[in-house]
């Protein structure tokens, strides 16, 4: 069957789905079984595909039309312009969080130039924050913590995939497992904040990511309750504390920093105009 035909059936097959871009998916896919790129699947139309091919191209329509999320049958999620690695068990790197990643990027080049910076993300999953920065700043060290041992095993796969050396990853729980005399620079993270009761209702994509990277308990609080008060026994004095939330929780994470006496707290909007990370320095 000819490239063209193949994307028209498999669009024409997911476009039922309230999330998603049924032509470009269907690119994606067959552009992942074929190892090239959207431009080549574009630009060659009338090219035939092996039957072999065929049948997994039609496999894989048929995991999307129920909802499985594209990025997990590809294997792949592009986060910072880094082509991630990512399967079921860890999150998939969104796009909101290049937010805090542009800001630490920025902090330290405008702060720190080329002398060396510590650097803590809690809660690596995929590795989108802490990679990210040890990628693009070299004078970073970073160290990634987990408490799910999948996802450490897929931040080391993307730290060899790209080639690191600055970026040390292991399991904690939160600040559970760190040398009580280190000390960090910079400590940021994108930590599970959905309200318990509010998962289910979460789209059909969603489901089928992990628990344990989005519950954040009763009011979606509890892991911001945790992680304000404990930074401060590992953040240099003026150190930045940088943390996601949700749309919703500014005002509230804003309120524990300011009780936990971090002064200049800032809350940073998504290009959608909400809330979505609060920053503060240790005072
Ligand atoms: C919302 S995900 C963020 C993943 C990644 N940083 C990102 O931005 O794509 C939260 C992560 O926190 C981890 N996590 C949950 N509870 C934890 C705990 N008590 N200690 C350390 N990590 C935890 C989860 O396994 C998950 O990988």
């Amino acid at each position: 069957m000819e490239i063209n035909k193949l994307l028209k059936i498999g669009a024409e097959e997911i476009k039922g789905r309230q999330y998603g871009n049924p032509v470009l998916e269907a690119t994606l896919l067959l552009g992942k079984l074929l190892k090239v790129d959207k431009v080549y699947i574009y630009t060659h139309g009338n090219e035939e595909v092996p039957d072999f091919i065929v049948d997994k191209y039609l496999q894989m329509i048929k995991k999307r039309k129920e909802g499985y999320p594209i990025q997990y049958i590809i294997k792949e999620k592009e986060f910072m312009g880094l082509d991630f690695y990512v399967e079921e068990g860890v999150l998939i790197p969104r796009p909101d969080t290049e937010i805090l990643v542009e800001y630490v990027l920025d902090y330290i080049e405008e702060n720190y130039g080329d002398e060396e910076v510590h650097v803590l993300d809690i809660g690596i999953g995929s590795g989108a924050i802490g990679i990210s920065i040890a990628y693009y700043r070299k004078n970073s060290r970073v160290y990634g913590v987990d408490i799910s041992q999948r996802a450490l095993d897929i931040a080391n796969i993307n730290k060899e995939r790209f080639n690191l050396k600055n970026i040390n990853i292991f399991k904690s729980n939160l600040f559970e497992n760190i040398d009580k005399d280190k000390r960090f620079h910079i400590i940021a993270s994108n930590p599970p904040y959905i309200p318990k009761e509010d998962i289910k209702a979460l789209q059909e994509e969603v489901k089928y990511e992990p628990v344990l990277a989005l519950d954040g308990g009763e009011d979606g609080l509890d892991f911001y309750r945790r992680i304000i008060p404990e930074s401060r026994s590992y953040l240099y004095s003026n150190g930045l504390l940088i943390l996601e939330i949700g749309h919703d929780q500014g005002a509230k994470v804003a309120g524990i920093m300011e009780e936990e006496a971090f002064k200049n707290i800032k809350i940073l909007k998504d290009l959608q105009g909400l809330d979505r990370v609060v920053l503060g320095f240790k005072g």
